[in-house]
């Protein structure tokens, strides 16, 4: 385990590294930001955004919270995606949850968790969305997973909900909105493969926000 001592003797190694490799690394860094991704993932400690994509500073805008959920009237993620949308003209957008999720877990006990129940209640009506599905798998750790999928679908298309992502890609063809698991156990990142035109085509039908005033 690292000590609170240790992270700024680890932060002076971290500076010491990067200008080995680039003298100017921090200059450039300051000159400002210019990412292509969004990524909205899960506060687990154990899914460090920017080293299993490989990337680098400058090249995710990230926002986490528990269960990586994209609630419509979140005033914090929902102004992360204007701002990705609108003012860093990000070209993908990545919901990604992951298997062993504590926020999906807790969803699916029947327990009181106090101010966590309304967070976790939007993990609820996935549940309840997709219950006949859930429901038919008899295996509880498969159905877990699988919950975790579904969430991250479900929170996927609550961001083509919104009349950013919709406005911007019919004008100009981004963001397109992907959907990921991350696998602790392997460390691998499963794409969803989710049908971004399908899925904005079939949203479109009731949450249509893409015309121009
Ligand atoms: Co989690």
């Amino acid at each position: 385990m690292t000590s609170y001592e240790q992270i700024f003797e680890n932060n002076k190694r971290w500076i010491a590294k990067n200008k080995a490799t680039d003298k100017e690394f921090f200059e450039k860094l300051s000159k400002g930001q210019d990412p292509d991704f969004l990524y909205i993932g899960c506060s687990d400690s154990r899914v460090a955004t920017e080293e299993l994509m490989g990337v680098k500073p400058g090249e995710v805008f990230v926002h986490r919270n528990i269960a990586n959920l994209v609630c419509n009237n979140d005033l914090n993620v929902m102004s992360i995606i204007n701002f990705a949308i609108h003012h860093l003209q990000v070209k993908h957008i990545i919901v990604c949850g992951h298997y062993g999720c504590g926020g999906v877990k807790a969803a699916m006990q029947a327990r009181d968790l106090g101010i966590l129940n309304p967070w976790l209640r939007n993990i609820r009506d996935v549940y309840r969305l997709h219950r006949q599905e859930l429901n038919a798998i008899g295996d509880e750790e498969q159905r877990y997973r699988r919950l975790i999928e579904l969430n991250v679908e479900e929170q996927a298309l609550n961001v083509i909900k919104t009349a950013a992502v919709q406005k911007t890609y019919l004008s100009d063809g981004y963001p397109l909105v992907h959907g990921w698991v991350f696998d602790i156990k392997t460390g691998t990142i499963i794409d969803l493969k989710i049908d971004f035109q399908e899925k904005l085509k079939d949203i479109q039908e009731i949450y249509n926000l893409g015309a121009s005033e």
